[in-house]
């Protein structure tokens, strides 16, 4: 089944976008720098069962758009 891609745009220079992997160990396997401005489109998959995002971006979801916020 195609999955719902999650568009993630930063809001300040830093962000990561860590992937989280599937199956019985939940695990960190990537980690994606962005600076402000910068988008990364993606999708959970076979591998991907969860994404953290640090740091103040706009997430889209097909729940409807998140704003996650730099740490205080
Ligand atoms: N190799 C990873 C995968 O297929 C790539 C990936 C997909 C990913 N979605 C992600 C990495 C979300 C980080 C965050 O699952």
């Amino acid at each position: 089944m195609a999955q719902d891609y999650i568009v993630i745009q930063a809001e300040e220079d830093g962000v990561h976008v860590i992937g989280l992997t599937r199956g019985t160990d939940t695990k960190f396997h990537h980690s994606e720098k962005l600076d402000a401005g910068e988008v990364m489109i993606a999708q959970f998959t076979e591998h991907t069962s969860a994404m953290k995002i640090r740091g103040k971006a706009q997430i889209h979801t097909a729940h409807g758009v998140i704003n996650s916020e730099a740490k205080k």
